[in-house]
């Protein structure tokens, strides 16, 4: 039996949501707790698939795991350093793996890491970051090995382009390396400052937190924690884009815009009221949103993860949007599925243009990923009638509990087995 979602649309949406934690920090810090020689306490962990994928792999190779709510505590021992479970090519951040094991026990072997299907998503950077720190990698047809004969050594790594996971990767393998590392043209996504917040806690020697460039002096071991991820600033960005179509007031609880400007700014310029107020944030929109033009960027760049999000606020605006995508070469699959809903979409090489209608229509589209799922529920409460959306185990992946967060406030979103 398959679940669907079914949404009527053309409610507003009017209450509070409370935002969860963040997967993409999430997912690294679950990782990174290997490094450690003491039980770690992660708080706001969202409860979604990626995260019980990723807690269930370090399980696999012999970390003690107990839930309660949103908080996890890891007892990070390693006895296996062989990941067998096929669950490791369903997660892009399988991968991330690879930095803590080869660090502390010297090696891993993992079948090929998978996620998304939104483009090539090669591994190269994490792969050269490694064996510039003294690993050997072999990569057969499915499986990748990573293996260390002694202990890593610290090094110069100067990334050709500012990947998340390689610099995460680099980062949790140096903070056990011999000597110092310094990684230039470092990730400064919000997410990856909080791992390296969350590394400095159990004892790592980081400078240059929230730069392009890190240095980092490898110590000998790594102690316990405490640590709460920080809030989701794309699953806060999807829910003012539910506002955005529909229309309303909501108040985000737990969130952080001061993570997010570029994604604020942008929902301003089309039209959304976006103000402090004492529980969180308020959001409201009256009439429909206003055009615009999009270029996704690496941070503090607007964010590829919310341009299928757009897309469906854009398919509504009052005239031809365009959103250029610069760093997934295959993100496009969604709009297949948004045309179906009647948005006039036309793809010109690496970008869409939009030109805006009155109403959606609903009717039945199935979620391509991630983020393309997220778009197609926030096509669904705007549109006239019903949208069915299949292969809601994409949205899972990413989203704590979307139905019943939008029920609460005031959408018409129904969980039915088929
Ligand atoms: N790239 C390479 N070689 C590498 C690594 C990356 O060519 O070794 C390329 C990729 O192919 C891609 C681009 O660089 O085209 C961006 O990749 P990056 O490494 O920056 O991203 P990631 O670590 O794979 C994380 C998020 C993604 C998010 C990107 C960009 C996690 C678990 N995933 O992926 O999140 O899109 O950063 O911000 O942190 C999502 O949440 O839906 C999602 C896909």
């Amino acid at each position: 039996m398959k679940e669907v979602l079914v949404i009527k649309g053309g409610e507003k949406l009017k209450g509070t949501v409370s935002i969860s934690g963040a997967k993409n920090a999430a997912l690294p810090l679950i990782a990174a707790s290997l490094l450690s020689n003491d039980d770690i306490v992660l708080s706001n962990i969202p409860r979604i698939e990626d995260v019980c994928i990723m807690l269930d792999l370090i399980r696999e190779v012999g970390a003690n795991i107990s839930k309660e709510n949103n908080t996890v505590s890891i007892t990070p021992q390693v006895t296996d350093t062989v990941i067998r479970s096929a669950k490791a090519q369903l997660i892009r951040a399988s991968i991330l793996l690879a930095g803590p094991l080869v660090a502390k026990i010297g090696s891993l072997k993992l079948p090929f890491p998978g996620g998304c299907n939104i483009g090539t998503r090669k591994i190269d950077l994490h792969l050269n970051g490694l064996k510039a720190l003294g690993a050997k990698v072999k990569v057969g047809s499915d499986f990748i090995e990573i293996k260390a004969d002694k202990k890593l050594r610290g090094a110069k790594i100067e990334l050709p382009f500012p990947s998340v996971g390689a610099t995460e990767n680099i980062l949790m393998a140096a903070t056990l390396a011999e000597g110092e590392t310094v990684i230039k043209n470092a990730s400064i996504e919000p997410e990856v400052v909080d791992l390296q917040r969350f590394l400095s806690k159990l004892g790592a020697g980081i400078e240059g937190i929230g730069t392009r460039i890190l240095t980092i002096e490898g110590v000998e071991e790594l102690t316990g924690t405490q640590y709460s991820i920080l809030p989701d600033r794309i699953e806060t960005g999807t829910y003012i884009a539910a506002v955005a179509a529909s229309g309303g007031r909501i108040i985000l609880k737990n969130c952080d815009i001061n993570i997010m400007e570029n994604i604020v700014q942008k929902f301003t310029e089309i039209g959304v009221n976006i103000k402090h107020c004492n529980k969180g944030i308020e959001v409201s929109m009256n009439g429909k949103p206003l055009p615009t033009d999009i270029i996704t960027q690496p941070y503090p760049g607007f964010p590829t993860d919310m341009h299928p999000i757009m897309t469906s606020v854009l398919s509504l605006a009052k005239g031809r949007s365009t959103i250029k995508e610069t760093i997934y070469d295959n993100r496009f699959q969604y709009v297949q599925e948004l045309k179906k809903m009647g948005a006039k979409i036309e793809i010109k090489g690496d970008t869409l243009i939009i030109n805006g209608i009155d109403k959606l229509k609903g009717t039945r589209v199935a979620a391509t990923d991630i983020r393309g799922g997220a778009a197609l529920v926030i096509a669904g409460l705007t549109a006239e009638g019903r949208t069915l959306i299949e292969n809601i185990k994409q949205i899972e992946r990413g989203y704590e509990q979307i139905d019943e967060k939008l029920r609460s406030v005031g959408a018409e979103v129904k969980r039915l087995k088929l």
